[in-house]
């Protein structure tokens, strides 16, 4: 990617200060430099003197007139650009269709004819094209993305987000046993080649994997034959590379596992047993993990992407996302579409919310997701997941502008009206403006959209 202006962007900054808090950042003036990064961040900006701003610029050896400034209007307040740690982007034309199937029968009927399909390459460029565009503008500035088994394809994804601008993981999808024929690896060491050669290309477009980066992503235990897990484990201790699949999600699949691996104690034992557990690893859903599989995802400092719409559609369970952050997981959100049925980050929030909710009618109160938190996870959880804290997440100085404008309609005023779906009266606290957010906001308060400092998307009204 080419290198872009340096801008300045004024006003309000909200972002996670903490898992419970989030903090809210007014009069401020960001400074951006052609490559994404945040150079200076100036307080009371508007309270500044000359003086004091152009020590600033002198500082940073800019001038002012190179300098593109974006202003948010009153109301308006920049946020992170949210991280979607698990999303199927070869699943985006089912997003909704799922009838009353189960996971099982769900990847029969729905899923593989779907990924199979995109092999024609036309198909996969419209269906490509579109999931990015439409995350994009719901706020993802970083998607952890699945594509299918086919190279040519999962390669197209890789150039459509570097071209779209959207920073992004890409797997291409490995399973040779327990699948259909016309949709399924010939054996390990070809589901292997398949996957070097995703990584070249995707290393050969970007080649510091500034923006694109390839994950080794075996679909799960269950398509995996133990041969074909042990060579993706033994590719990610030569690559270093990140790894994703899915754990646990539904309660048929952990008995067919156990089938399938009597050798090991547990589903996580099998990724542990094959050198796929690690700080690298994104594990998407976690539904029904043992309290001792999660004290060894901890100590493996492995990852957890939840996905609550996902896993309340097809009818996978509720995850027990306090006792994981309580024992100290790092934790993100995930669409996990099209087994959710929405390609945002806000629904996923909202989601996670509900559904700690259900798990609080168990029994337990504890266990209620705040606000805060869910917003937490779809941020700054989300960079610890897909291992970029110290760029993404939140806003600080040496970390990188991935970022969104919202807006909150004013039911006071007719222009601002059509800007949203929500409407805030003036008297709200921030605390009461970020919840009427996540709870009637949608991609019409997404008034901009950035990533590394570049403009990727911003509403036609
Ligand atoms: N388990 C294996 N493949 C999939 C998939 O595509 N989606 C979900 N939700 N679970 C899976
Ligand atoms: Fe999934």
């Amino acid at each position: 990617m080419g290198v872009g202006s340096r801008s300045l962007f004024v006003g309000t900054l909200v972002h996670s200060k903490s898992l419970e808090e989030l903090e809210y950042l007014e009069d401020i003036a960001v400074f951006v430099d052609e490559n994404g990064v945040i150079a200076a961040i100036q307080t009371k900006y508007s309270k500044a003197t000359t003086e004091e701003v152009d020590a600033i610029f002198q500082k940073l050896g800019w001038a002012r007139e190179d300098v593109v400034v974006k202003t948010a209007k009153n109301g308006e307040f920049f946020f992170p650009g949210f991280i979607d740690t698990h999303i199927h982007a070869s699943q985006y034309a089912n997003a909704g269709i799922f009838g009353k199937t189960t996971l099982m029968d769900w990847l029969n009927t729905y899923t593989f004819p779907m990924e199979a399909s995109l092999s024609d390459a036309f198909k996969a460029k419209t269906v490509y094209s579109r999931v990015i565009q439409r995350t994009i503008s719901h706020g993802t500035t970083t998607a952890a993305y699945y594509a299918t088994i086919s190279v040519p394809s999962t390669n197209l994804l890789a150039d459509l987000c570097l071209s779209f601008g959207q920073r992004a993981f890409i797997g291409r999808c490995c399973m040779d046993t327990m699948a259909p024929d016309f949709y399924k690896d010939e054996s390990p060491a070809s589901a292997i080649a398949d996957t070097r050669a995703t990584i070249a290309h995707i290393t050969n477009i970007d080649p510091k994997h500034a923006l694109v980066t390839p994950i080794i992503t075996p679909r799960f235990a269950v398509s995996c034959t133990s041969k074909l897990l042990h060579g993706l484990g033994a590719l990610q201790k030569e690559t270093d590379l990140p790894v994703q699949t899915h754990i646990s999600e539904n309660k048929n699949e952990i008995k067919l596992v156990k089938e399938l691996f009597p050798d090991h104690s547990s589903y996580t034992h099998v990724y542990d047993g094959h050198g796929l557990l690690g700080p690298k690893t994104i594990l998407a859903h976690a539904v029904h993990l043992s309290e001792e599989e999660v004290d060894l995802v901890k100590i493996r400092e492995a990852k957890i992407s939840h996905c609550p719409a996902s896993n309340s559609a097809i009818t996978s369970g509720t995850a027990k996302v306090r006792m994981m952050l309580d024992k100290g997981l790092q934790i993100g959100l995930g669409t996990d579409m099209s087994g959710g049925y929405s390609p945002s980050i806000l629904e996923a929030a909202k989601q996670a919310h509900l559904v700690s909710r259900h798990v609080a009618m168990e029994g337990d109160d504890n266990t209620k997701l705040s606000v805060e938190e869910v917003l937490f996870l779809a941020t700054k959880g989300g960079s610890q997941v897909v291992g970029l804290s110290d760029k993404i997440g939140s806003f600080g100085v040496g970390m990188e502008w991935d970022a969104q404008l919202i807006s909150l309609g004013s039911a006071a005023d007719p222009v601002e009206e059509g800007l949203g779906s929500v409407d805030v009266f003036g008297w709200e606290s921030w605390e009461e403006k970020m919840a009427k957010w996540l709870f009637g906001g949608d991609d019409r308060n997404t008034l901009a959209v950035w990533v590394k400092g570049r403009l990727v998307h911003e509403r036609k009204i």
